[in-house]
């Protein structure tokens, strides 16, 4: 059997494949509150085939938003919106799942077709970012955020919680901590952005602590047989990987033992000025890597679109589930086409009857 074809079970979930849509900002929500554009847009790419498809980015508090446009969960207003996104992923037969997360310093930007800096805080869609330190990411962002109170701390942890509890209200069955990508929980772990001298910086044990905190509260609400996965940076590319590399792991040891089922394995882009290495399935050693070191199943993704690296991926066991992002965008039934390549038998079969069964017999 084509390995990318495999099925994947984690917890009480069974994904039909090993293809995964990962989460992708369609900046097109109002105040959190999602629309028709992603009910058909979340829809149509589960038609295609994935096993799994991860609602975008979605904030736990209003000030966590990437841009104005981006996705909530922070109140329950914003429940109905996704609970249809949720129905419409399941009825394609995927499994609906849902990333929530907090942008810290890199929020409060325009959406990227929108020149992606910052907006000033004095803007009408523009606000105030908080960050574990009060410094700036730099380029467009450069912004410089409040350092956080413990209060803050606090409030925000409650807020991926809360939003947890939505997201389960909302019929999603997998969920995603976004903890990665120099947002606000990367940048607790990073020491490029937390010079804290309280229990929350300093060494592994202080910069691991939001991440942990968080990932124990959100574990307590989110029932213990469906999966709790987590998206985070392992490595910068800034010249110190190894050391980079080596904390990430022994985090998520530490993460695993606090209930995580799953790395989505990322680069941390923490900062500007890094030499990442983009190529084919170029962090699919790096996933490897922590799925050995800190024993449970990964995912990852970056430029493994191709179907050929994607089924290599997984057969060499570096990765257990592909996340395949811009593909989809260009083709929502990538996972058809993958199938096709492949030399799946009956690809059709991978698409609902009203496609698959004319694609079958008139060619
Ligand atoms: C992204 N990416 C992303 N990542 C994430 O963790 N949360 C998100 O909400 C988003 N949003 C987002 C929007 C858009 C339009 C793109 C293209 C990307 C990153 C994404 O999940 C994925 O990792 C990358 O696209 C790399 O995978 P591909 O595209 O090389 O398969």
């Amino acid at each position: 059997m084509t390995a990318l074809f495999t099925p994947f079970t984690l917890k009480s979930v069974t994904l039909r494949n090993r293809i995964a849509v990962p989460p992708m900002c369609q900046y097109s929500a109002i105040d959190g509150v999602t629309n028709d554009w992603h009910l058909s847009h979340y829809a149509s790419i589960a038609r295609g085939g994935a096993g799994l498809v991860i609602v975008e980015a979605t904030a736990v508090t209003p000030e966590g938003r990437i841009t104005p446009g981006c996705t909530g969960l922070w109140n329950d207003e914003q429940v109905a919106g996704m609970a249809a996104i949720a129905a419409g992923i399941k009825a394609a037969g995927a499994v609906a799942g849902i990333q929530i997360g907090h942008a810290g310093r890199k929020a409060s930007a325009n959406r990227p077709w929108d020149g992606n800096a910052h907006i000033p805080n004095d803007a009408p869609d523009g606000w105030q970012t908080i960050a574990p330190s009060a410094l700036a990411f730099g380029g467009d962002l450069s912004k410089v955020p409040q350092e956080m109170t413990l209060d803050d701390i606090a409030r925000v942890r409650q807020g991926f919680v809360d939003a947890a509890r939505r997201a389960l209200a909302a019929g999603f069955e997998w969920l995603e901590l976004h903890f990665a990508h120099g947002y606000l929980a990367q940048s607790f772990l990073s020491p490029h952005s937390n010079r804290r001298d309280d229990q929350y910086g300093g060494d592994l044990d202080g910069r691991g602590r939001f991440l942990l905190e968080t990932l124990a509260a959100v574990r307590e609400v989110w029932p213990q047989h469906l999966p709790l996965t987590a998206r985070m940076g392992v490595i910068e590319y800034d010249g110190r990987d190894e050391e980079t590399l080596a904390e990430s792991i022994e985090l998520t040891r530490r993460m695993r033992e606090a209930g995580l089922d799953m790395l989505n394995v990322s680069v941390n882009f923490t900062v500007p000025d890094v030499k990442i290495p983009w190529g084919p399935g170029f962090l699919a050693p790096v996933a490897r890597r922590v799925r050995d070191e800190a024993g449970l199943p990964v995912a990852s993704s970056w430029y493994i679109g191709d179907p050929q690296v994607a089924n290599q991926a997984v057969a060499a066991e570096q990765i257990d589930l592909v996340m395949i992002g811009r593909e989809h965008l260009a083709d929502p039934h990538y996972a058809f086409r993958a199938a096709k390549e492949l030399g799946v038998e009956n690809p059709f079969a991978i698409l609902p009857p009203q496609y698959g069964w004319w694609l079958e017999r008139y060619r």
